[in-house]
């Protein structure tokens, strides 16, 4: 990475700001996934050795700028003091009387949390007011650290504005790991490359497929946006969620891939729920659903009338299975089906298991894709595997920060931070 880190700046004795996402999943209160107060671990136990007093920030959901009980980083704080073994103190505030108090008692060696930074609507508007009032908590000669690679994307106060008012800007080790990560697939991919992209939409994969169609051998398709780029290619689709507005892009997709001789590999058969005219699509509709599975060249709109594909069926997992066989390199995002319903997360679980059998160097990013594997691996580690198997697989903390690192962009969050 071309930009300083922690490692090249001398921490001992100073306020340091470190911007985390702690934006984990919440269920009742309690944390559901603690991947990413666990990946943030290294920077802050790194600074806490150093000498540094670090006041640690952090969003929550989206509570839209006020102040909302519900998205609190109490739990956060709970945990991350457990986590490091000293209490880590949780301001009521983000840049009041509560959060200066703390700051300026904190001694070396201290860590403390400010509240969620999106209670103040200015934090997303990145407010030149709120960016100059964070970087004031650490004073004259502060240092600014963006360990948060899950929100590089968003240009808000605490992940771009602030770096402008500090002394010194650089970055955390997860955010070295993740572009070093991501970046090595993006730059020197052994081939066969071979993109795996799911979701619902082809709007929010477009400059994904566009940039990685200069760099892959083969991008295989699936989740919703497969419906959009099968209609685009004429095949019947049922009753199918699709973009309409999408289908000439995709067409022209299809079209740059044919030219660029990259395989757009897409499903060859779907897994099936028929949905009563007007429901929404929740889990128990779709679980209390008549189902099948069939293959996409055997739709015809008298037997598909009223069914959605939910997923990829079994014949697409066998030929995913194979286009995955000899690739050295493996990007995914997105699942590949309604992998919240248990009837149809077969597909998202399947490409899962094949890429933790696999031992191409694999990056995966976003929430579902992610889980998938992480239960794979916790499932074998338990069974008493070697974790050394998975060494091969990164797990990004980024949903929506990684596409738009694959996309080639330059995220805020990370231009904003010194040069090396
Ligand atoms: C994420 O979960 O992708 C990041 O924390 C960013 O959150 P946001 O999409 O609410 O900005």
């Amino acid at each position: 990475m071309n930009k300083k880190t922690i490692r090249d700046i001398d921490v001992q004795g100073k306020k340091v700001f470190v911007r985390c996402d702690f934006n984990v999943p919440m269920k009742d209160g309690i944390i559901s996934d603690d991947n990413r107060i666990q990946a943030a671990l290294p920077t802050i136990q790194y600074l806490v050795e150093n000498g540094a007093k670090a006041i640690l920030c952090s969003h929550l959901g989206r509570p839209k700028g006020e102040v909302n009980p519900k998205y609190s980083l109490k739990p956060v704080a709970k945990d991350l003091s457990e986590k490091l073994g000293k209490e880590v103190k949780l301001a009521e505030d983000i840049t009041g009387n509560s959060a200066k108090q703390l700051a300026e008692t904190l001694k070396e060696g201290e860590v403390m949390l400010l509240e969620n930074v999106r209670f103040d609507a200015r934090e997303e508007k990145n407010e030149e007011s709120l960016s100059k009032e964070l970087a004031s908590l650490v004073g004259e000669d502060g240092i600014y650290v963006n360990d948060a690679f899950g929100t590089a994307h968003r240009a808000h106060s605490s992940t771009e504005g602030i770096a402008h008012y500090v002394e010194q800007a650089v970055a955390g080790f997860l955010m070295e790991k993740e572009v070093q990560e991501l970046g090595s697939v993006l730059e020197s991919p052994e081939k066969p490359f071979v993109a795996i992209l799911g979701g619902a939409k082809v709007s929010d994969k477009i400059g994904v497929i566009e940039n990685l169609l200069e760099k892959v051998n083969k991008i295989i398709i699936g989740g919703a946006m497969a419906n959009t780029f099968l209609k685009a290619k004429g095949y019947e689709i049922g009753s199918s969620v699709y973009e309409a507005e999408k289908l000439n892009e995709a067409e022209r997709l299809i079209k740059a891939a044919e030219e660029k001789k990259v395989e757009l590999v897409l499903p060859i058969d779907g897994n099936m729920a028929r949905i009563p005219e007007g429901a929404e699509l929740t889990v128990d509709v779709i679980e209390n659903a008549l189902k099948k599975e069939t293959d996409i060249t055997n739709m015809i709109e008298e037997t598909t009338k009223g069914f959605s594909i939910l997923d990829i069926g079994d014949k697409t997992i066998k030929m995913y299975e194979e286009n995955l066989k000899d690739a050295k390199t493996i990007c995914w995002n997105g699942p590949l089906g309604y992998a919240e319903a248990p009837s149809f997360a077969k597909g998202t679980q399947s490409v899962a298991n094949i890429i933790a059998n696999n031992h191409a160097k694999c990056v995966i990013g976003g929430g579902d894709s992610v889980a998938a594997v992480k239960k794979i691996k916790k499932r074998a580690i338990e069974n008493g595997e070697d974790p050394k198997q998975f060494e091969n697989i990164y797990l990004s903390t980024g949903g929506g920060a990684s596409l738009e690192f694959l996309e080639g962009k330059e995220l805020p969050g990370i231009k904003a931070l010194e040069d090396k």
